[in-house]
């Protein structure tokens, strides 16, 4: 099995971290997203407890709370002390909601409003991660008329490609994000922000991209970002005391992308930072970084029914489920890799080989292709694994169909931490 949480029973059926797939698609229905909080509060405690033993005193992780925010999670990430990375008045809003203080949250975002800088400070935000120099002006207005001076931390780009899927690679310096510094505009940046008087500027922040296994490419672009620092310390007498790498750090989806040893990284970069610092003669910098997939990604697994099994002579064979896009669009988006599994007949032969279709009036509605199943009938139950980051928070109503419910999988049972969207809420701000 891909992870430590799953088995199969007597029955043959899939269980996670204990529970029978079958039993909760009976309780709560199906589509149902599953999320197992044990594996997200252990990945926490990984990247605490690493960040804590091998870089700088006070660096910490922040969680990306774009891969999946709701109220739920927010409790649990101030449970576990982590500080969070937000991007939008919605995800400040869930947050706050959850009794989560935003003088833990970092607020990113390339396109920030008045209203949502306005939003943040009115909230307490702790940082700004700015964009540009609109947005520094921005921020510096606000800050100016309230008679604060507001944390930030300024986003540049490092200018490496870290061989992800080109949509999720974020740190080229064609990329609309932060100010590259090989054109100099990350220079200039830096510049502007310390002549705005309500700015506080405590750092740089670079992201290179997602779903990177290798320690190599965060070596890299820590070298880089010290080297700055270093410098622009030479140059202007400016040196501010954190540097934020980001996150990034990739999940196993199938066998095929073998495994991933969160410590073992951090340990490198870790190793790397202090021999840059001393080369450089540089303070080694607060680090934080910004893990989303790795702190819920495999905590997930989706549950369909099948629907439909269709097929096609000579071509190919679909087994429909009752979602798809609307739930997970990441095959739709990247063809991104899923495991699929026949979660109601573990112990039946495979020897059918066939795509899984969603149930959207779109032909690219598909979860995957050519996954082996017991010859599957309606009725079926099916899990796909993985899917705790980037499906529910970037789930749609496109067709007009409802999201799925959320559940909790703690040591208590399995908890509802979204209900199902109903057809009435699918109707709420139709007037
Ligand atoms: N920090 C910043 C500034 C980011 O832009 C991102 C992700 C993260 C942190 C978290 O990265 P992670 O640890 O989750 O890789 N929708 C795409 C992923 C887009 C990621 C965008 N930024 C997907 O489904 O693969």
């Amino acid at each position: 099995m891909l992870y430590k949480n799953l088995a199969v029973n007597e029955a043959g059926h899939l269980t996670v971290s204990g529970f029978d797939t079958t039993d909760l698609a009976a309780q709560f229905g199906t589509p149902l997203m599953l999320l197992d909080e044990t594996v997200i509060r252990n990945r926490c405690r990984e990247y605490i407890r690493a960040m804590e033993a091998h870089l700088p005193a006070g660096s910490r992780p922040l969680y990306a709370s774009k891969a999946l925010s709701l109220k739920r999670l927010y409790e649990v990430m101030k449970e576990e002390g982590m500080g969070i990375d937000v991007v939008s008045v919605g995800e400040m809003f869930t947050a706050l909601k959850a009794g989560y203080p935003l003088e833990n949250a970092f607020f990113h975002g390339n396109s920030k409003t008045d209203g949502d800088i306005a939003f943040a400070m009115d909230h307490g935000i702790g940082h700004f991660v700015c964009d540009s120099l609109d947005e520094l002006t921005a921020v510096n207005a606000e800050a100016t008329r309230r008679g604060i001076r507001q944390k930030v931390l300024l986003r540049l780009t490092p200018g490496i490609d870290p061989h992800t899927h080109e949509k999720i690679s974020t740190g080229r310096i064609d990329c609309k994000f932060g100010a590259a510094i090989e054109t100099g505009q990350a220079e200039a940046l830096i510049l502007q922000a310390l002549a705005l008087p309500a700015i506080d500027l405590q750092g740089y922040h670079c992201h290179i991209g997602s779903q990177i296994f290798d320690h190599s490419p965060f070596c890299d672009a820590a070298i880089l970002m010290l080297e700055f620092m270093a410098d622009i310390k030479a140059r202007h007498g400016f040196c501010p005391p954190v540097l934020n790498l980001g996150g990034g750090m990739g999940v196993p989806y199938t066998g095929a992308d073998g495994s991933i040893d969160y410590t073992a990284n951090i340990a490198s970069i870790g190793k790397l930072i202090s021999e840059v610092c001393a080369r450089l003669e540089l303070e080694p910098p607060v680090i934080l970084m910004e893990p989303g997939r790795s702190i819920v990604a495999d905590a997930g697994t989706t549950l369909y029914h099948v629907t439909t099994i269709k097929q096609i002579p000579g071509f190919k064979n679909y087994a429909a489920v009752n979602g798809g896009m609307t739930d997970n669009p990441r095959f739709a988006l990247y063809q991104a890799a899923y495991t699929v599994l026949p979660a109601s007949r573990m112990l039946d032969e495979r020897d059918f080989v066939c795509t899984i279709a969603g149930a959207c009036c779109e032909s690219g509605d598909l979860i995957q292709e050519d996954v082996a199943l017991p010859r599957p009938n309606r009725g079926d139950l099916i899990a796909v694994l993985t899917t705790g980051a980037y499906n529910y928070s970037m789930a749609s109503n496109y067709n007009r169909i409802p999201r799925p419910p959320v559940v909790m999988l703690t040591e208590t049972g399995p908890h509802l931490a979204v209900r199902r969207e109903t057809l009435e809420d699918l109707l709420h701000n139709d007037l």
